[in-house]
């Protein structure tokens, strides 16, 4: 490990500035207006792994934006690592409230990073971490020290669903075949506490459309007569969640995974702080489903929340009007056993059979995915503690998150591989936020602790 740990060290700082440069490029897959970004971003990602000593890479169209994918087979009798990571981003609206543009990158000092932080969309979600994949590869090849084989797949779509990636690995199941899936797309708990991800949450999102009169109405002349749909859908939003906390859905809990008391203590003794995670948000008290801690509502439990609410008039100035439609878009956080599709279709009967007769309703669904939960004691999970106790000096702690990253489940069912999520950054880096960021800790840590990870899990699959 010596001469790839002393390569990163030489070459760090260059490292550094190619990162920079593919943060310039605005690759928001949700947006139709950044498509030749997309495009562009997939053959700078392509370059690198050409770069970094990846004899074969080719970037693969889709239906949507492409995949990026790369191997290197030193030999077939070695262990397969498959590299996930993606290199879309999510846009980076609301523009006014950056401190600096979101695609011109800038390193700046903060609280948490006290060596420095780079701020601009995608740095911590998810470019700064699947470069850090490149940048280890890159070291471990020039260092002949990579003692397995490694196959990429970075993908341009994982923000707005992975639809095309599903296609992509049910087509290609062979060309993917590997060992284990290798993914660095989620967050430490703090830069002097390493953990390890063992779990993620489910999800369901939808979009709801109510509809009262045929047309906009003067609220003065109508206003009293007839239902207001924003006043309707705001209402029926509320009664989503009784006075517990708990969503109302009829059957919405049935095949959740109830976690055990053990379980459930062992994981509460994680350091969380409920002053400091209140200060760092703004908030004076925190509200959630009665009988759980914060890091059990936001990993073992599921949710329920409005991601975006309009209708009728949101212009300057004010303007009375009745509004003939409302929407909302919706999101269900799931857990295990929970199956996306059934959790829609209870939504969509509840919503249906809630709605008063002077309305009427819509439930359009759009895109889903299964929890998942990887085991502590597989060698694959032992390889990532191994790797991480080498370079933080400390053992590393598992955590289940509550973010989703859908296509894990898929991997295990279609390519029967497990994944270990072994990501970076700090819940705390804004992702999805304005002034989203990433640690140079963060960066280079991941840097040097991934060649240890391929390291310790060639020996354990070979013993
Ligand atoms: N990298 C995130 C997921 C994540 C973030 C997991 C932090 C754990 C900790 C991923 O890019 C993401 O944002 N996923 C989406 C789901 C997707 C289907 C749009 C999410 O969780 O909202
Ligand atoms: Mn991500
Ligand atoms: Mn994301």
């Amino acid at each position: 490990m010596k001469n790839t740990q002393a390569y990163i060290k030489e070459h760090k700082d260059r490292f550094l500035e190619e990162l920079l440069e593919l943060l310039r490029i605005p690759s928001v897959s949700a947006d139709p207006k950044f498509k030749d970004s997309v495009a562009q971003t997939a053959k700078l990602v392509a370059q690198h792994l050409r770069k970094a000593g990846v004899p074969k890479v080719e970037v693969c169209k889709t239906e949507g934006h492409p995949i990026v994918y790369g191997e290197y087979i030193q030999d077939p009798k070695l262990p397969t690592v498959l590299v996930y990571g993606h290199y879309d981003v999510q846009p980076p609206d609301p523009m006014e409230l950056w401190d600096t543009p979101p695609f011109e990158p800038v390193i700046k000092v903060t609280k948490r990073h006290p060596q420095g932080a780079i701020f601009a969309r995608g740095a911590c979600d998810d470019k700064g971490q699947l470069f850090m994949h490149v940048k280890a590869f890159e070291a471990m090849k020039k260092g002949k020290e990579l003692p397995c084989n490694i196959k990429f797949m970075i993908e341009g779509e994982e923000e707005v669903g992975s639809v095309n990636l599903e296609k992509f690995c049910k087509k290609e199941k062979k060309r993917l075949a590997c060992d284990m899936v290798l993914i660095s797309d989620t967050s430490i708990l703090d830069n002097k506490v390493p953990s390890i991800t063992t779990g993620l949450r489910g999800l369901t999102y939808l979009e709801v459309e109510v509809t009262g009169p045929n047309r906009d109405l003067h609220s003065g002349v109508y206003g009293g007569a007839v239902a207001n749909p924003i006043n309707v859908l705001a209402k029926m939003i509320a009664d989503l969640h009784n006075k517990k906390g708990e969503i109302t859905i009829p059957g919405f809990y049935d095949d959740v995974d109830e976690v055990s008391k053990s379980e459930r203590k062992a994981m509460n003794k994680a350091p969380y702080h409920e002053k400091a995670y209140m200060r760092d948000l703004g908030v004076t008290a925190l509200h959630g489903e009665k009988g759980y801690t914060t890091l059990e509502r936001t990993s073992i439990r599921p949710t329920l929340d409005v991601n975006g609410i309009w209708g009728g008039y949101t212009g300057e100035g004010a303007k009375t009007v009745l509004p003939s439609k409302a929407f909302a878009k919706i999101s269900m956080r799931l857990v295990p056993h929970q199956d996306p599709d059934k959790v829609f279709k209870l939504f969509k009967k509840h919503f249906e059979q809630a709605a008063p007769d002077y309305v009427k309703v819509k439930v359009i669904p759009h895109h889903g995915g299964d929890a998942a939960v990887t085991p502590t004691d597989s060698r694959e999970y032992q390889a990532a503690d191994w790797a991480m106790s080498q370079t933080f000096g400390k053992a590393p702690i598992p955590v289940r998150s509550g973010g989703s990253i859908p296509i894990v489940a898929l991997f295990e069912s279609v390519l029967k591989a497990k994944s270990v999520l072994l990501g970076f950054g700090l819940d705390s880096d804004a992702i999805h936020s304005p002034n989203e960021h990433f640690g140079l800790f963060n960066f280079y840590k991941g840097i040097e602790t991934i060649p240890y990870f391929y390291q310790r899990y060639t020996e354990l699959k070979q013993s």
